[in-house]
């Protein structure tokens, strides 16, 4: 399927979580890729493209939808060795990005139920995306988070 989300996604246009599913994650000290010109933010310290949210270190606890396309295992495997945080991506998870730091390593997953609406930094709600996300969580507390989220969709605890 090549549906609009996922041609925009080859040309780096921002998509942003829709800032009510975060509420119910609680709160976040750090959004590592935040864009330029946020219509909202999803937590209290947030890195640019300016910044390079990749090259800095990350501090306490972290919300993590990170640039899609190439690279963007290296914002999960960040997360993973941080140990503290929630990721989004799409849950496509016959990838090597999921084999190589989800599978093993993540404390739990929120499979979301449908698709999410992400933003555009306009503001303004996008269409459907080609793919379903999945939350991944690192760290107990985190994943005690994604259990009681509320969030619509199936919880996996992956250590127990
Ligand atoms: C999928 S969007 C998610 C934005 C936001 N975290 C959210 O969930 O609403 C990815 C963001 O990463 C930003 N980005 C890309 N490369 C970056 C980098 N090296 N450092 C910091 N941010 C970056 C983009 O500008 C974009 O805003």
């Amino acid at each position: 399927m090549n549906t609009s989300f996922e041609r925009c996604e080859n040309t780096k246009v921002e998509w942003l979580t829709p800032p009510n599913l975060v509420l119910k994650l609680g709160e976040f000290d750090l959004d590592p890729c935040s864009p330029i010109d946020a219509p909202f933010l999803h937590a209290n310290n947030n890195f640019t493209t300016i910044d390079d949210g990749l090259s800095k270190e990350w501090f306490g606890r972290v919300y993590l939808n990170p640039p899609y396309g190439r690279g963007m295992e290296l914002w999960i495997e960040k997360l993973k060795n941080h140990g503290n945080g929630i990721a989004l991506i799409f849950a496509r998870t016959e990838t090597k990005c999921f084999f190589e730091h989800i599978w093993n390593d993540a404390d739990a997953l929120l499979f979301v139920k449908g698709r999410i609406r992400f933003y555009h930094v306009t503001g303004v709600q996008a269409g459907t995306p080609g793919a379903p996300s999945v939350f991944i969580a690192y760290g107990r507390e985190n994943a005690l988070a994604l259990k009681n989220s509320g969030i619509d969709g199936r919880y996996l605890d992956l250590k127990l």
